[in-house]
């Protein structure tokens, strides 16, 4: 049986509970996963393949999965290697390009506000990751901020515009990546 390590970065728990789904739905389709935050992942271990996901924060992801997976390069580049953002807040007045998922969340390709983008390039230039996917986050106001950095936007007039309310984590859209996943670890190596 595979065995799946799930790590993720997360600030207020949207993505934690994206990762916690993933987990569910790769053990419910028969193989082994472990959920773990990125802050208390040690290394890739004995995982055949390895799936990490980051809340998005100002176009980049959190320090901790990024941190994970440059530890980890080597070994992730001889494994399959999935990576998804959790992020865009729908109808946001931040957003960079509706269109186009990896730009809404991360900003673009080149020049200004592309540097979380180009890190996410760097790395998976050096780990190959069979998918980078995008979804769509979750942001409660009353959840007090964790950063200085989210304190100040949250302190700007335009922040309501910024940062709509509300749950917006697509759970078919997780499921049936995850399946997709599954579906991949399933086929026997030639
Ligand atoms: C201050 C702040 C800045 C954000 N910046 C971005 C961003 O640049 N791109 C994006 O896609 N989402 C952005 N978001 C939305 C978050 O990524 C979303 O709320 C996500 O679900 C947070 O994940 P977490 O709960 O795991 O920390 C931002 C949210 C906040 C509060």
């Amino acid at each position: 049986m595979a065995k799946v390590l799930v790590v993720y970065g997360s600030r207020h728990g949207g993505t934690r509970g994206i990762a916690e789904r993933i987990g569910e739905v790769l053990r419910a389709e028969g193989l082994e996963a472990d959920v773990t935050a990125a802050d208390h992942a040690g290394d890739v271990g004995s995982a055949d393949a390895v799936v990490v996901g980051s809340g998005v924060y100002i176009g980049n992801w959190l320090k901790e999965p990024l941190e994970f997976i440059k530890r980890n390069q080597a070994a992730l580049a001889t494994r399959p290697l999935w990576l998804f953002s959790s992020g865009p807040l729908p109808g946001s007045t931040a957003s960079k390009d509706p269109s186009d998922p990896l730009t809404d969340a991360l900003g673009p390709e080149d020049g200004p506000g592309s540097g979380g983008r180009k890190k996410i390039a760097e790395l998976s230039a050096a780990t190959h990751p069979v998918d980078n996917r995008v979804f769509l986050g979750a942001f409660d106001p009353k959840d007090p901020p964790r950063a200085m950095v989210e304190r100040l936007v949250r302190m700007m007039p335009a922040s309501k515009d910024i940062l709509p309310p509300g749950d917006f984590r697509n759970w078919d859209a997780i499921e049936a990546w995850a399946r997709e996943i599954a579906a991949t670890l399933a086929v026997p190596v030639a």
